[in-house]
């Protein structure tokens, strides 16, 4: 076995998918396995199995699946080294040194390899800068906010130098290429092709991915010690330093609406809580996290985005907006609640007393007031019923009335009609609105149908297509799938039927090249008892090839009589085949061609198709 062949296998042996899976995504038991929201589609119930027994995952709505090592591939976008360094990490598995110098290797790595380590390169060094007399007054500024040095080091807080070049100069003698620094969007280029640093004299906040990695920078304006004003920080904002915070461009590995700061540090409080609390501003998840509240994330001063919401969906059931009361705050609170109510999640929402944002409020007020107003936020239609309730006392006409109740209406318009929304939550929708205005469910939905729709309303979902069509695939993939399958799950069948195992037998096409890598595979077994599927599928390099295989295994798990029935499928192939190549007869020998046996072929291929169904994907919602 070459050296990274064993790597790969001594990592898949301490890597246990249930436990990797589950601290991405809520998981919980259905008999031997597991299920939970699938990350690799819109998923609006259930329906990722992982079986730990087998050590893999499926999805019965799109078809992905593999071992552990795709889910974390697939998940974090990695490529198949960058997880398994990710596992090993996990499981503290020592890996053999990576040789930065080694140019071969260097090569090899990907571009967005480059960027991440050029990043995580400069987080580092704005870390190390914070500690040095360059980075004197920004340690000052976030002690002198109340940081404890704990907080600073967790979230790996850094300073920027006041200087034009510290960092391309200190990449330099780091070895660190200026392309990998420019593409991480860190310094750029003047005229004359010489770099510059993006980020200057600014308190660095790291932006790192679920799984920890360093992606981007926000990087904050510091007060200038000769200014006098009594609000330094607008003072700063005001003296041409740029905007207050200033954050890495978009690049190959930094995408903004898809990113939560702190949600690698949150992560695993949320799904302990199934709760997740959404705040605005870098500053504000600090401050929680070091008073203890653990489970709260921010956007990057962007609005709440679907693809946060769908992220967070896999941890947390409950989401607490926690916006900011000024203006702006108030109106990405509307925009939040009306892209969150299609989602069959408890959304709450609850601002902090007195125009103050979060930070300000833990840190004066430290953990049980804040934990106890998360506690009382109202759903989110209760607290928008209770504004506009506030609003209508002022001037309670008819007319005002009528105008608060299609105010509210509107609101929930685009998660009452959205076609992608959960039929129950709609159904809850209506209720709850009808209750608070006064009318039927009936009326609420009639009204809410002749509101002018938005228009950028998302069209149907159509995600099951894919296994539609894989169900009424031909008889033929049906029954080549079907041997693929029961060799999976029963490997030791191969000693039996290893011999007779025709490639020709298979379709031309992707199941045909599954068939040849499960021959190599199984040929090549020391011991076909303990062969694991997991390891198997490890050996796919190719995605669809890997989805045929979780789903071919899934198809023939309760087989009964495998032995039995292997022989009477690879027959029935092998006839089907032959009616297709020529006529019946035209070629081999001693294959029954003779009435009485036809017929016995065509029920038991009819008994397969039975079977096929009765053990096809099961209702989602069993
Ligand atoms: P805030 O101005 O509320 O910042 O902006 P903050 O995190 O609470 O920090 P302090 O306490 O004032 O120091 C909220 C978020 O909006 C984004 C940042 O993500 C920030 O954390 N933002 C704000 C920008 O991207 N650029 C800006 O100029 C300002
Ligand atoms: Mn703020």
């Amino acid at each position: 076995m070459s050296d990274s062949a064993y790597i790969f296998q001594t990592v898949r042996q301490a890597a246990r998918i249930e436990e990797i899976i589950g601290e991405h995504i809520a998981l919980r038991p259905a008999g031997r396995e597991l299920v939970g929201l699938c990350p690799f589609h819109e998923d609006r119930r259930p329906s990722m199995y992982i079986n730990p027994g087998k050590q893999i995952f499926y999805c019965f709505v799109c078809n992905s699946g593999g071992d552990v090592f795709r889910f974390v591939q697939n998940y974090h976008k990695m490529t198949p080294g960058e997880a398994l360094r990710f596992l090993a990490q996990r499981y503290g598995i020592k890996l053999p040194e990576f040789r930065p110098n080694d140019p071969g290797q260097q090569q090899r790595a990907s571009a967005r390899e480059n960027m991440l380590a050029a990043a995580a390169w400069a987080a580092l060094w704005f870390a190390d800068n914070l500690e040095k007399p360059s980075g004197a007054q920004c340690r000052e500024y976030l002690v002198g906010r109340g940081l404890s040095t704990d907080t600073i080091r967790n979230f790996g807080l850094g300073a920027a130098p006041d200087n034009w070049t510290a960092l391309a100069q200190a990449a330099v003698r780091a070895g660190v290429s200026e392309e990998h620094l420019l593409g991480a969007g860190l310094i750029k280029r003047r005229a004359d092709g010489s770099p510059f640093d993006v980020f200057r004299n600014r308190a660095m906040f790291p932006i790192r991915d679920q799984s920890g990695r360093v992606i981007a920078f926000g990087g904050r304006t510091l007060p200038r010690a000769q200014t006098p004003s009594a609000d330094a920080a607008v003072a700063a904002a005001d003296s041409g330093d740029g905007p207050k915070y200033l954050n890495s461009p978009e690049t190959a590995i930094f995408n903004k609406r898809d990113t939560l700061y702190g949600l690698d540090a949150a992560r695993q409080s949320i799904i302990r809580d199934k709760t997740v609390v959404v705040v605005e501003g870098y500053m504000d998840v600090i401050a929680c996290h070091q008073v203890g509240v653990t489970n709260v994330v921010a956007t990057l001063g962007t609005a709440l985005t679907e693809k946060h919401v769908t992220l967070l969906r896999r941890f947390a059931q409950k989401v607490v907006l926690l916006f900011d009361s000024d203006d702006a705050g108030r109106r990405a609170a509307d925009r939040a609640i009306e892209m969150i109510l299609k989602y069959p999640l408890d959304s709450r929402i609850t601002h902090v007393p007195d125009g103050k944002d979060p930070f300000d409020f833990c840190m004066t007020h430290g953990p049980e007031p804040f934990k106890l107003l998360l506690a009382r936020a109202p759903d989110v239609l209760d607290y928008k019923w209770q504004q506009i309730g506030r609003a209508m006392d002022a001037a309670p006409s008819l007319a005002e009335k009528q105008a608060a109740s299609m105010t509210l209406l509107r609101l929930a318009a685009a998660g009452l009609t959205d076609p992608s929304t959960d039929p129950i939550r709609r159904g809850l929708l209506e209720k709850h609105l009808a209750d608070k205005i006064g009318m039927t469910p009936d009326q609420v939905r009639k009204i809410v149908r002749q509101m002018p729709r938005s228009p950028d309303a998302a069209p149907a979902g159509n995600s099951d297509t894919s296994t539609a069509q894989a169900v009424s695939t031909d008889k033929l993939f049906a029954a080549e799938e079907w041997i693929i399958g029961v060799f999976l799950n029963h490997p030791a069948l191969w000693r039996q039927f290893g011999a007779e195992f025709d490639l020709g037998l298979f379709t031309a096409g992707p199941l045909a090249l599954l068939a040849q890598r499960l021959m190599g595979y199984l040929e090549g077994a020391t011991d076909l008892e303990h062969c694991s599927i997991a390891e198997f599928i490890g050996t796919l390099d190719d995605a669809q090839l890997v989805t045929l295989a979780v789903r071919a295994q899934k198809r023939c798990e309760n087989v009964v009589e495998p032995a039995k029935n292997m022989a009477d499928t690879q027959a029935e192939l092998r006839y089907q085949r032959r009616g297709i190549i020529g006529p019946p007869g035209a070629d081999a020998a001693g294959e029954p061609e003779e009435p009485a046996a036809r017929l016995a072929l065509q029920q038991k291929a009819a008994q397969h198709g039975l079977m096929r169904r009765q053990l096809g994907p099961r209702p989602p919602g069993r």
